[in-house]
């Protein structure tokens, strides 16, 4: 699942050029140039299927769910709970009861840390995570220990972006609550050994939770093999709309969880005597959900799933070859994150130019990438830059993408440098 094997494989059978064509967006010009996406990490553009799919629901079936006795609710119940299940299957979970429908990675990871850590956490205990994980992956964690006394270790990344196991291992003991990394490195595009991870997490006792806000964009995700306490995502960076995700839990550490918001849908009875609370999920879906989004992020598993992910992501790891060989020939380029394991992401440096001032030539130029920390400020720190330029690649992206943006930065670097 994390390893790049397969790097040889160039995409046999599906049809790249076909692809591009479902993604409706990219058919537009920007500044007077065709648009370049290489923003993907940030969010990713959306197949016409789940535009479709959102338009329909609102169309045709627009109703709350679990609430009304008439057609349309019931319908729109069928779709958004048939989503849960694909969700289900995309992840392999046990059970559809493990999958919390939320906002996305950030909701997820909160919930984690105040519902299941904060009631069990005290003094003299510790949370592990990297140094190279995502603001959202880092803050929850601080609330938590300045909430309990508990103490945040780091775990070191060496110069190439990679998790130190060996730090890894000298900050594991028994007082380990939870270990929280991510799969893969928003800022640099590393993937991390999350199952030696997870194995020795175990080992003391401590659970698992993975951002996977980088990682099932572009991995098959099977919970139940890498044996993760959690697993977060979020649809938008998968093809589907914003403001919906996911929390995947096991069912036993979900039952042990306080609710983490209060309302209705997460209540079995209500009254001035006492309240109890609705079985999973949906203790955990407190008012009326992102039931559109829900229903698109199913629309956006079935349009990958039409694909051998295989082949998908043998196609994203040739995109980042022929990119990162290019950066290296440039003259005057930096890359900033060369791990051995990467996907999806290159970020660089410009030798002698700002970030933001490349990204708004490039922007002139037609071409769209991120520029700055990424939210994820102190792997820049470590690295003593402000922030990088980021491209960040996905299925509709071709090489013709690749070329243009290394045209562009010639342009930038004869104005800047
Ligand atoms: N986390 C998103 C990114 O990396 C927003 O750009």
């Amino acid at each position: 699942m994390e390893n790049n094997s397969n790097r040889n494989l160039t995409a046999a059978t599906i049809d790249f050029a076909k692809v591009r064509k479902d993604f409706p967006i990219l058919a537009q010009e920007v500044n007077g140039h065709p648009l370049v996406y290489l923003d993907s990490a940030a969010t990713t553009q959306k197949p016409q299927s789940v535009i479709n799919a959102v338009a329909d629901y609102y169309r045709q079936d627009n109703a709350n769910v679990h609430r009304g006795a008439h057609a349309l609710s019931d319908r729109a119940t069928q779709n958004f709970e048939g989503a849960r299940s694909k969700v289900q299957c995309f992840l392999n979970a046990a059970k559809r009861e493990e999958v919390i429908w939320t906002r996305g990675t950030t909701e997820s990871i909160n919930i984690v840390a105040q519902s299941y850590l904060r009631p069990i956490i005290g003094p003299n205990d510790s949370i592990i995570i990297s140094a190279l994980e995502h603001h959202s992956n880092i803050v929850p964690w601080q609330i938590v220990c300045e909430q309990t006394g508990a103490t945040l270790k780091v775990i070191k990344v060496n110069e190439k972006g990679e998790i130190d196991l060996e730090s890894f291992h000298q900050l594991l003991d028994e007082n380990v609550k939870l270990v929280a990394v991510n799969h893969v490195s928003n800022a640099l595009g590393t993937i991390n050994p999350i199952r030696d991870i997870i194995s020795a997490a175990h080992q003391v006792g401590a659970k698992v939770l993975i951002d996977g806000a980088q990682g099932a964009p572009h991995f098959e995700i099977d919970v139940q093999t890498l044996d993760c306490d959690f697993y977060a995502f979020s649809g938008h960076k998968l093809f589907a709309p914003t403001g919906i995700g996911v929390l995947y839990g096991k069912e036993l550490l979900l039952e042990s969880m306080i609710p983490y918001q209060a309302g209705g849908e997460m209540i079995e009875v209500v009254s001035f005597t006492g309240t109890t609370y609705n079985k999973l999920p949906y203790k955990f879906e407190a008012g009326t959900p992102n039931i559109a989004g829900a229903i698109g992020l199913g629309a956006a598993i079935d349009y990958l799933q039409q694909f051998d992910r295989q082949q998908l992501i043998s196609y994203e790891e040739h995109l980042l070859d022929y990119a990162t060989n290019k950066a290296q020939a440039f003259g005057g380029i930096t890359l900033v994150g060369t791990a051995e394991q990467k996907t999806g992401v290159m970020s660089f440096l410009l030798d002698g130019a700002h970030p933001h001032d490349v990204g708004t030539l490039l922007d002139q130029q037609g071409i769209a990438v991120r520029t700055g920390h990424h939210c994820a400020m102190p792997i820049m720190e470590q690295f003593k830059i402000p922030g990088t330029i980021r491209a960040s690649f996905s299925i509709y992206n071709d090489e013709s993408d690749i070329n243009r943006l290394f045209v562009a930065l010639e342009k930038a670097k004869s104005f800047l440098i």
